[in-house]
């Protein structure tokens, strides 16, 4: 029957668009359901790869501007043109949807095309443009409906002055004054794009520390660098009010500690304050269980309260990254057709696109002492990295956390040039169940950024050659 699969995934974003693909390698009969134009959900639309492209454009524009000169590439006139810029990137983000497009195809998966809810246990309504409403038949439901914006009580988001990722990933114009209420991923790669472009930028965060879950050692160097880059911060601050005058934007926030009062004006207000689960209402009237968080509840299996039902990605614990979702989307594939899909949450790596990057994985050092875990550290600078040093990139360090009995990597924490790429060599170490010897005795090219995990890796043994 046409309207009768094996699996319906609701959400086509990393998550559900590669557990269809999956699902369809394995020989089940697979549709996807997906309320946006294009497919990938927010990832591919308005959030990773549009930022990337944005990170990496004014980035090769602040080094054209502010450093070429000094290193003997002399190059005059180097000016803007936001709107080339953004078309780049709106060409990026048509090209990458295109070819999840294609994937599907390939993999004979159905595109459902509109809003997807749970009917019943093994029906999915979905309600198209022209709000026709069409029934399809499932043995198997998957949930991956992702997650949107949080905001501030009061605080309305209007994508113009007050915006979310979404309108700071489109602005006509580069604005003279932005603030950002929220020093996570969001706020920092935005505010590092924004910054490089000219906008004098200031970043407002509750806390004392930016990217709280983050090693402490990075997170102190990492704000250390961003201030110097010229961006503010504005630590231990509550935002009591965000207010339009024409077209301005007035924030008013108190510090915690001393409880001074004060008002910031801008032209535009970033509110990067997190994100939540996007939870379809036929979901939790179906009888659907959510935890404290308002996320969906699943088991090991990431089965929901309701048998066949499946949750994944943003809408269930844990980090909300798009990799994540992805490892997850495969499990439950694999789980449905009776295979044993299991996702390590110890080995999920996290990186923050700045310059210079951030990137962890396993265990941070606040995290062992939490959990009275004896452990080595190693740590190496890239001051003291040959590669780093001849491109004049050199901030940051690499630092390994070893089990003091038995020398097993349990987190590795990096700030500094290549580093997002470079975590991939330690999510790999740690799925091995590497020790910091396997790694200081595996032969790293020479010269390359790679080098300095080696060195940390010696470190943890106090052995490093060049430092
Ligand atoms: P986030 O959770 O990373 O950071 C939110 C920040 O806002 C926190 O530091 C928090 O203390 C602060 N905050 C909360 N309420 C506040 C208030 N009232 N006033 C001032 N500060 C306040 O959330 P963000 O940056 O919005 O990102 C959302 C999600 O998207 C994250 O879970 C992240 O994992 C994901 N993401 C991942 C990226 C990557 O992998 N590179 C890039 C962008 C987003």
């Amino acid at each position: 029957m046409e309207n009768n699969f094996d699996v319906i995934i609701i959400g086509s974003g990393p998550g559900g668009y590669v557990c269809a693909i999956r699902c369809a390698q394995l020989g089940l009969k697979t549709a996807c359901v997906e309320s946006k134009k294009t497919l990938g959900g927010t990832c591919l639309n308005i959030g990773c790869i549009p930022s990337k492209s944005l990170l990496n454009l004014s980035e090769t524009y602040f080094k054209a501007k502010n450093q070429f000169n000094k290193l003997g590439i002399e190059a005059d006139n180097i000016k803007i043109n936001l709107s080339k810029m953004m078309n780049n990137k709106n060409k990026s983000v048509l090209t990458l949807t295109k070819g999840v497009e294609f994937l599907f195809k390939k993999n004979k998966i159905t595109h459902l095309k509109g809003t997807g809810s749970v009917k019943s246990k093994d029906t999915v309504t979905v309600i198209d443009d022209s709000n026709k409403k069409t029934d399809y038949k499932c043995k198997n439901i998957v949930i991956s409906t992702g997650s949107v914006p949080s905001s501030l009580p009061g605080v309305k988001i209007d994508e113009k002055i007050i915006v979310s990722s979404t309108g700071a990933l489109s602005f006509e114009k580069i604005p003279k004054e932005l603030v950002i209420i929220g020093g996570g991923y969001i706020g920092l790669e935005m505010g590092s794009v924004w910054n490089r472009l000219g906008s004098k930028v200031t970043v407002v965060e509750f806390l004392d520390t930016i990217i709280p879950e983050m090693d402490k050692d990075v997170s102190s160097e990492f704000i250390k660098i961003l201030k110097k880059q010229g961006i503010n911060f504005k630590l231990n601050s509550k935002v009591t009010n965000v207010n339009t005058v024409k077209n301005q934007a007035i924030v008013d926030l108190t510090n915690n500690q001393n409880e001074k009062r004060e008002r910031l004006q801008c032209d535009k207000v970033l509110v990067a304050v997190g994100r939540k689960p996007k939870i379809d209402q036929s979901i939790i009237n179906f009888g659907i269980k959510t935890d404290e968080q308002k996320k969906i509840k699943v088991n090991k299996k990431f089965e929901t309260s309701v048998k066949n039902i499946y949750a994944i990605g943003d809408v269930i614990r844990g980090p909300m990254l798009a990799h994540k979702a992805e490892d997850e989307g495969i499990a439950v594939a694999e789980i449905i057709s009776g295979q044993a899909g299991h996702v390590n949450y110890n080995v999920i790596p996290a990186v923050i696109y700045t310059s210079p990057e951030v990137a962890s994985v396993g265990q941070t050092e606040e995290q062992l002492k939490k959990n009275n875990v004896k452990y080595k550290i190693g740590k190496f600078p890239f001051l003291a990295n040959s590669r780093a040093k001849v491109n004049n990139e050199y901030e940051g360090f690499v630092k390994i956390l070893a089990d003091a009995d038995n020398d097993k990597v349990l987190g590795v924490h990096m700030i500094g040039p290549h580093v997002g790429e470079m975590i991939a060599e330690m999510a790999l170490a740690m799925e091995f169940g590497a020790s910091s010897e396997d790694i200081a005795r595996t032969c790293h090219a020479h010269p390359t950024h790679t080098e300095a995990i080696k060195e940390a890796a010696l470190a943890v043994d106090k052995r490093p050659i060049h430092f």
